[in-house]
């Protein structure tokens, strides 16, 4: 090949991957700013723009007018009639590590020929940059930022939004005077608006700045009055009359104005500080209630400002030192189910590693059905990832223009993927269980991780792992089988030693002394959380008598409603519950009476039965002999085996011997099966 020829190929190459890039980015300005729902993360935008300023850089012949590096931002909507800016709203240069804003720093002290520079810090907020005119302190115009020369006039939605005074306070004020800052929603406030939106079925919004865009460019502007915007000022346009002379004090004078600043503002005496001031925010990011992507540094003397002037776009005298991004894209290698606890199949995506600020993401959670509908993700989708702190990573939205032929819609596992049981969909069709219960050693591994957890048994030692090793050896099957456990046992486990059995042994054995709470907590019951465990220890204040209590009871009880109560009776009516209780109190599990036994507010009357002693005795028909104690306890009696002078009354079942015969000689009260029944219905007591 020639090298003339060579040279044409790369140069058509270059072309080819110029020309896709633009494609790609143009789209994707389209998507973000008319739209309103951009396919790509910004750290993806943000890596095509620089590829192509790269490509261009190369070869400048190929550099054209309507490529997207020469112009920031998007030509705006027809919908809005277009204002251009008086003075252009500039971009700004960004910083990726520290190094970059030592370069910074040294470019501006050079320039001034000065050794110290005076930096104001403030956090970048990310929302949606406007511009807003005031004339004779009234407010006359709001309008977005746009291409930076030209913007979309949203005068009518920006007056609905509170922390925007239509009227300066004070006095004071330029006769005419345009302030610029950034419109955002607090991360809660999105959080709501995207619950409310969902329960209408609507499109969510991917995250707060979207959601704050979205509701900026509305046409009607009731609905962006419904929106919960804010607006945070950190510059001043034109302006005719006085403002004082640096810029954090400007920003303090709008503040007196009735205009919103950032509570963070600080001023920085060197570019150290400057960088400490980054890492002190970093570190609060997830801290505060709002989306930062970045701090801005700016020149704090607006008179060295105007002496350093602007390179193409950006202000010489201000940098934005970003933060590690919150979302990025990757690619869905495989769609799989987890069986929790209650026997909820999860859907996990299984994501080829990507590294979101700070961490390597390797699954998200898809939550469940709705969620797979709502984006339709599919196995070999790309799609964006959102990580914002220690939230858990999520998927946000399927990048569809990247998704491969043949993919299939996901479905939902018809079998458990554990077990091979049914699985059920519930009304609402959202979640799936598997029917296994705890035949499925999922949730039957899950059930006896919550009951051996800290704030249940607190059965130390007992990780995670542990626990799948036991159930996968068949060591256990219960939580019962784990006081059954002996040291030789344990020690056979991978990376256990005798030492370690031994202690474990050692735990389970001080696990059983415990309260009546964190046992009703340890068992598991759907929705019974600490709160309502602790309510049930202190209405009761007796297993057996929480064991056959019924619905109507438990509703009395405060914060239990009719899901709960349904739950708790479900799970004492299970013959395989009610025997692993049994056997678990014959393993030694033991507590002592709740202090506040029925004093907990939630019962304040008097119990029926109180101070009276009764002995069941005799096979009784209709329920067992533990029943009817818990029945007789509930009602406030105490239950006794031996007949005395003390007894107040004895049931009697069939095949009674000594005890009937005893009470007959001492002349006490004996009723039989029917009568005690009726009497426990009297008392408001109806077995279940
Ligand atoms: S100053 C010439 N200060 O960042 C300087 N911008 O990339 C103009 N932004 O469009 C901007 N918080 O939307 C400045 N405290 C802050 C900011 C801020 C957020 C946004 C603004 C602008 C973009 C610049």
């Amino acid at each position: 090949m020639s090298k003339n020829q060579n040279n044409y190929t790369v140069a058509s190459a270059a072309h080819k991957q110029i020309e896709k890039l633009r494609n790609q980015i143009n789209k994707a300005n389209y998507q973000y700013y008319v739209l309103n729902y951009p396919e790509l993360p910004d750290s993806e935008y943000d890596r095509l723009l620089h590829r192509l300023q790269q490509l261009e850089a190369e070869n400048p012949e190929l550099i054209t007018t309507d490529s997207p590096t020469q112009r920031v931002g998007h030509k705006p909507l027809s919908a809005f009639v277009q204002r251009s800016h008086e003075i252009p709203m500039l971009s700004l240069e960004k910083a990726l590590d520290d190094n970059q804003m030592h370069q910074f720093d040294q470019r501006v002290r050079e320039k001034l020929d000065q050794q110290t520079i005076v930096y104001s810090c403030e956090p970048k907020l990310d929302g949606v940059a406007i511009s807003l005119l005031y004339e004779n302190g009234e407010l006359i115009r709001g309008v977005t930022r746009g291409d930076g020369e030209t913007g979309e006039d949203i005068t009518q939605n920006i007056r609905t939004i509170k922390t925007i005074p239509l009227k300066l306070l004070g006095a004071g004020w330029p006769k005419r005077l345009e302030v610029r800052g950034e419109v955002y929603m607090l991360k809660a406030d999105f959080d709501k608006l995207n619950q409310t939106i969902a329960l209408k079925g609507g499109k969510l919004f991917m995250n707060p700045r979207n959601a704050a865009a979205g509701s900026l460019r509305q046409l009607n502007s009731s609905v962006t009055a419904m929106r919960p915007l804010k607006m945070c000022c950190y510059s001043v346009g034109v302006f005719n009359g006085e403002l004082p002379k640096d810029h954090y004090n400007v920003l303090q004078q709008l503040q007196k104005w009735g205009l919103c600043i950032s509570s963070e503002i600080k001023l920085a005496s060197s570019i150290k500080e400057c960088i400490a001031y980054y890492n002190a925010l970093l570190t609060r990011r997830n801290l505060l209630p709002y989306d930062m992507d970045g701090i801005v540094f700016k020149v704090n003397d607006l008179q060295l400002q105007q002496r350093l002037g602007a390179v193409s776009r950006a202000p010489r005298w201000a940098v934005a030192y970003k933060f590690p991004a919150h979302e990025e894209i990757t690619t869905i290698e495989d769609i799989t189910f987890q069986v929790g606890r209650s026997g909820a199949i999860t859907p996990v995506a299984r994501l080829k590693p990507v590294f979101i600020g700070g961490v390597t993401v390797k699954n998200a959670t898809l939550h469940n059905m709705n969620e797979i509908k709502r984006l339709d993700v599919r196995k070999g989708d790309t799609v964006v990832v959102r990580r914002a702190g220690d939230v858990i990573p999520k998927i946000i939205s399927v990048v569809m223009s990247k998704r491969p032929q043949n993919t299939k819609k996901t479905a939902l596992p018809k079998i458990c993927p554990v077990c091979g049981s049914q699985t059920q969909q519930e009304p609402d069709k959202a979640v799936v269980r598997c029917t296994g219960g705890l035949f499925c050693p999922a949730m039957r591994k899950e059930a006896i991780k919550h009951f051996a957890s800290r704030r249940a048994m607190d059965i130390r030692g007992l990780g995670s792992k542990l626990t799948d090793q036991f159930v996968d050896r068949q060591l256990i099957c219960s939580v019962a089988d784990l006081y059954r456990l002996t040291a030789p046992m344990i020690a056979e486990c991978e990376k256990m030693g005798e030492k370690s059995a031994e202690n474990l042994i050692q735990a389970l054995n001080k696990s059983k002394k415990t309260t009546l709470e964190r046992f009703i907590y340890a068992l598991g019951i759907p929705e019974v959380g600490e709160t309502t465990a602790a309510a049930l220890s202190h209405y009761f204040g007796d297993l057996t008598a929480l064991t056959i209590t019924d619905s109507e009871t438990l509703e009395n009880i405060d914060d239990i409603g009719p899901v709960v109560a349904k739950n708790i009776v479900s799970f004492f009516k299970q013959p395989h519950n009610r025997e692993v209780v049994e056997q678990l109190i014959d393993c030694g599990i033991h507590w002592s009476e709740p202090v506040s036994k029925k004093s907990s507010g939630v019962n304040q009357e008097k119990a029926p039965l109180e101070n009276q002693t009764w002995v069941l005795t005799g096979t009784l028909e209709s329920m067992t002999r533990e029943e009817g104690k818990a029945y007789l306890v509930a009602l406030g009696a105490k239950v006794t085996n031996t007949v005395s002078a003390k007894t107040t009354a004895v049931v009697v079942g069939k095949k009674a011997g000594s005890k009937l015969a005893k009470a007959q000689s001492l002349g006490i009260q004996v009723m039989d099966e029917i009568t005690f029944t009726q009497l426990l219905k009297e008392l408001n007591s109806s077995p279940p």
